[in-house]
Parts: structure tokens; sequence; C-alpha cells
């Protein structure tokens, strides 16, 4: 099997795995003050220190937590409910069409109950202009939120022009972080952003946990009640063991980060030239998008047939996003890009990794190659 969808999710490192069984054999809640608990307690405030390293941030600024979905929901339906308690109406939130559905979901469910939410309109590759954000803040505008390097097409943001942006009307600013960290340079403190959410499964840790950044200072009340966890702000019983793999996969995905951005990028540019004999195909991705992903349009070809003719030739690729797989629906990011319906459905997404090979992308090519030589008939 050639697994080309790392931005879906990155295996577990082997390194993980034996961090995790060794947490997860632990028997104590790291909330007990007896040894057990201690010794969980250990693990846990060491994979937090190692993320935070990792991230160059102070460890008390980061929640464990279940993942990306929950950080976006959290910072976003927090942000919302302070803001609506202290002002007694809904305010405006600016997001951007192009963002995760984690973010965009939580946008629309604001807009149904009174938010005004404004969305960015991208240029031709993504990008979102601090000018344009200037014009759309208001006076009334609780949240920025824009992603740090999109899922689909590796676009990535000067999040630090916008966050001075936002700050500069006293707005506070989200982004969405979550396909960075072992790939592209992270600057939390330099970015000046109020909110950052973080993913352990994109960095090889385990599926299901995750870090919400909140900047010293700032403040967002809990979403979900409960036991006075992670400092209150998410109840509930760490998982030990996913935060403290989580810390191992980063330590070492980071320390690895520039030699694997350099590999990312020679993987992608061997599989665009390989694939660029292949009658109709255009690549969707700006040229400095994150070297993570490869994101091409076969005009013509069904996404869904292409991708289960991939599979059966044993390469696993994406169609828009992973998380819209499945679905039928054409890619938001696409069709916000300009793509029309028929090709943002005749759209894969390639996403590479550390362990990726020059012979699985040569395989990989020429798979799609017949893949698409079948499709057409
Ligand atoms: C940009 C982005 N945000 C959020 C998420 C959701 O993260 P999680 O799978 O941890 O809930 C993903 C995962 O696909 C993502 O790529």
């Amino acid at each position: 099997m050639i697994y080309l969808d790392y931005a879906a999710t990155h295996p577990i490192t082997r390194e993980a795995l034996d961090a995790y069984a060794l947490a997860a054999a632990l028997p104590g809640n790291p909330a007990s003050v007896h040894a057990a608990g201690q010794a969980a307690r250990e693990r846990l405030e060491e994979g937090r220190a190692r993320v935070a390293t990792a991230l160059g941030v102070d460890p008390r600024t980061l929640t464990a937590n279940g993942g990306g979905t929950e950080g976006d929901n959290h910072v976003l339906l927090g942000v919302a409910q302070a803001w609506t308690e202290a002002h007694s109406r809904p305010g405006h939130l600016v997001t951007t069409p192009t963002e995760h559905s984690a973010v965009l979901a939580p946008a629309r469910w604001l807009a149904a109950h009174g938010w005004d939410v404004t969305f960015l309109t991208p240029d031709a590759h993504g990008r979102y202009h601090p000018d344009q954000l200037a014009e759309v803040l208001r006076d009334d505008t609780a949240l920025v939120s824009i992603h740090h390097a999109n899922n689909e097409i590796g676009t990535v943001q000067d999040t630090a022009a916008l966050a001075a942006v936002a700050a500069a009307r006293g707005v506070p600013s989200h982004t969405d972080a979550v396909q960075a960290p072992g790939v592209l340079p992270l600057d939390l403190n330099g970015w000046g952003v109020t909110y950052a959410t973080f993913s352990a499964h994109k960095w090889g840790g385990p599926r299901g946990v995750g870090f919400l950044y909140v900047r010293r200072g700032a403040t967002l009340p809990p979403i979900t009640h409960g036991g006075g966890q992670e400092g209150g702000l998410r109840p509930g019983t760490q998982n030990t063991a996913g935060v403290y793999a989580a810390g191992v996969a980063l330590t070492q995905a980071e320390a690895e980060r520039e030699a694997t951005f350099a590999h990312l990028g020679a993987m992608r540019r061997r599989f665009l030239e390989r694939v660029s004999a292949i009658p109709g195909l255009r690549v969707n991705h700006p040229p400095d998008a994150s070297p993570k992903v490869a994101s091409v349009t076969l005009s013509g070809a069904d996404g869904e047939a292409l991708l289960m003719n991939l599979d059966l030739l044993g390469v696993c690729a994406s169609a828009g996003s992973a998380c819209a797989a499945g679905t039928m629906q054409p890619s938001h990011v696409l069709t916000a890009l300009g793509l029309s319906e028929p090709d943002a459905r005749a759209t894969l997404r390639f996403s590479f990794g550390r362990a990726t090979t020059a012979g699985e992308v040569d395989a990989a090519a020429d798979a799609l190659g017949q893949a698409a030589a079948w499709s057409r008939g």
C-alpha cells in the first residue's frame, strides 16, 4: 500500500506508540494526589511540556483536549458566549470560506443564532490580505478566525500580519494551525495570535488528542462543565497516554522539521513532474504552498471514481478534504477558489510525509495516469 494521505492523518510513529503504551499502563488518575496519580501526572505534564517546547510557548498556555475540531469549536463558541454575556446581544465574527469545517460549522451555527459572520474573499491562491481584513473589522467584532495552512491546497497565510490588524483594533484572533507543526515554522509569540488550535494526529501522535493555545493574559470560558481539570477550561479526566505520546511525537517531528520540509518539497516536485504527462492535468495548489500537499484536477474525470481506481492500484489519496470524503459534495475550498463544481469533483489531494519515498511517489504518479485512463474510458 502506498499511503499519500498525510494531511488526513499521519500514521502514529513507533516512538509515540511505545510512549502511549507505557503511559496507558499507568494505573492512576492524574488528578489523584497519591503516588499512582502523581506518576500519571508526571507523564501528562511531560507530554504538555514537550509540546510547549516544540511550539515555543509556556506550557501553561496549552490546554489538552480531544483534537482540532474541539479546539476550533471551543474558541469560536467560547468567545461568542463571553461576548454575548458582556454585551447582551450577538456580535460579529470574521472568518474565511476556506476554513476547515471545524471552523466553518461553528461559524454557521453562530450565524444561525443571530451572529453576523463576514467571510473574507480569497485571492486566486487562497490568501487573505491584511488590508481586506482591516476594512471589515467593526466595533462589535468579537473574533477573527483565519487558518494558518490550508488542509486542501496548502496555502500558508501571513498570520502575523493578519493578527496585527486584529490586535490594532483590539480584536482577538484565532488561527487553526492544525496542518503546520512538523512541516512549517511556527512562531506563536511572534504572530501575536490570541488563540491557536493543534491536533496530534497530524504530526505522528495519536488521534483524538489536541492542544488549545490561549495566550497568557487572554481569557476564554469553558464550553463544557465538570471538574477542575485543565484549569477548569476543559473538564474531564485527561488522556495521559495521548498527551504524553503527542509530546514524544512532536519533539521528534520538530527536530526533523527542516529536513522534512526539504524532503516533502522534493517528493512533491518529483510527483508533479511525473504526472505532468497526464493529459489535461492541472495543478491547483500555489507554488509556495506547504510542501505536504499536491492538489491536482483532471477535468472531465470523476474524483470519486479516480480515488477508487487508485485504491485498487494500492494508492491512498483523498478527494477534497478527508472530512468531506464520502459526502459526494464538491470541496468548499476549491469552489471558493473559483473552480467549477465538476472541476472540484475532479480534484485529488496527494499529501506526503517523512516516510514517503521516491519509489512510492513514482508508483503513485503512474497509478494516477492509469486511473485517469480508466476513468476516461
Ligand atoms: C485544518 C484542520 N483543522 C481542523 C481539523 C480537525 O482536526 P481533528 O481531526 O483533530 O478534529 C483538521 C483535520 O483534518 C484540519 O486539517
